[in-house]
């Protein structure tokens, strides 16, 4: 495999934690001490390919590069660049990253950000692969715990709602279970529950879990509480999402029923998980969260851009010519040309884009 020498950031997995640790505090610096990153970046573009709407993410990256003086080029409908005329994710990627210097894409597809980290020739930021990963919204959630928490050990962190199909679960869930004595409470009906790659995960570095039904049950147990929406435009019919949604209501009452010092975080939009009078809660940080998220986005894209970052390699399985992912919503279904590769775990193939698994026959 041809190993990109960039350092993309698809999963977290791909920098060590050293290196997650170092980018946090340079957040915190950065958020002290505006004023000296000021012009950091000058001279430098970031390009932004949305293949799916954003509010947070696409701001408070293009916020974050222009407070650090850089420019920035990119669409986010792709119905309106070459993307509508039926070009593929590798040219687009080809051709963006030879007028970039960093760049942040979003794509409905899981993997697809994998996929063009393969032919970028600059560095290559996951904003999100359809119900897959977010590692830059983990790295704005590890920012808020350590600010508001003080600490990334020792915590009991429910997770609520659609954990089947919430990027920003996934990635926080594996995040977190590298650090020392967390637990955590997966709240959700049967149907969405947190697939079961991330369950090995955390079993595999020993991190306890439940699963429960009923948040009211759950909330008394926990130091952080993380909602998160149903997702719509993930489900196969309206008729699925219709029977999944206001299945969970965090409100005043239930927050009755938590610790005082229990903070809640969403990493937003929300739609009706939360209702508004939990918002006047001290408690309620979804807002202050969404802050951090744009001064961690700033030391991100310093410190890709100044190099300050030892990268894993982007592939650690083998090519498997006649093996097929079974994933629909895997990139490699919608982009043949793609080598199919796999990390093999005793018969156990996994997909290196989507993470979806098959037994090899
Ligand atoms: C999330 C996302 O896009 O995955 N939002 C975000 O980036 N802050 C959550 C969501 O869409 O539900």
């Amino acid at each position: 495999m041809n190993q990109s020498r960039f350092p993309h950031l698809i999963d977290l997995d791909n920098y060590p934690v050293s290196c997650w640790n170092r980018i946090t505090d340079l957040s915190i610096d950065i958020k002290r001490n505006p004023h000296i990153y000021i012009g950091a970046c000058s001279g430098k573009i970031m390009g932004t390919l949305f293949y799916e709407p954003s509010t947070r993410t696409q701001m408070s990256f293009q916020a974050a590069m222009l407070r650090l003086g850089g420019g920035i080029i990119g669409f986010d409908n792709p119905a309106n660049s070459s993307v509508s005329k039926g070009e593929s994710i590798k040219d687009t990627t080809k051709i963006a990253s030879g007028y970039s210097d960093i760049i942040v894409m979003r794509h409905p597809l899981e993997g697809s950000v994998k996929a063009a980290a393969m032919t970028s020739d600059c560095p290559v930021i996951n904003a999100g692969d359809g119900g897959h990963l977010h590692p830059t919204q983990t790295l704005t959630d590890l920012l808020t715990l350590r600010a508001e928490k003080g600490t990334l050990s020792g915590l009991t962190v429910g997770f609520c709602g659609d954990l089947k199909n919430g990027r920003t679960v996934h990635s926080l869930l594996k995040a977190l279970s590298c650090y020392k004595n967390n637990k955590f409470v997966l709240i959700s009906t049967n149907e969405l529950k947190v697939p079961t790659y991330i369950k090995d995960r955390l079993s595999a570095s020993n991190k306890e879990y439940t699963e429960a039904s009923s948040l009211e049950e759950a909330i008394p147990m926990l130091d952080v509480l993380y909602m998160t929406r149903i997702q719509r435009e993930r489900f196969g019919s309206p008729e699925e999402y219709e029977k999944q949604k206001h299945v969970f209501r965090l409100d005043g009452k239930k927050m009755k029923l938590a610790k005082k010092d229990m903070i809640v975080m969403h990493p937003l939009p929300r739609v009706d998980e939360i209702s508004a009078e939990v918002d006047d809660d001290p408690r309620a940080l979804y807002f202050k969260q969404a802050n951090y998220g744009m001064y961690v986005r700033m030391s991100l894209i310093l410190s890709v851009l100044n190099e300050d970052i030892k990268t894993k390699p982007l592939f650690t399985g083998k090519i498997y010519p006649d093996v097929y992912c079974r994933n629909p919503k895997c990139i490699t279904a919608s982009e043949p040309s793609l080598p199919h590769v796999f990390r093999n775990h005793g018969g156990v193939l996994e997909c290196e884009y989507c993470d979806e698994r098959l037994l090899l026959e």
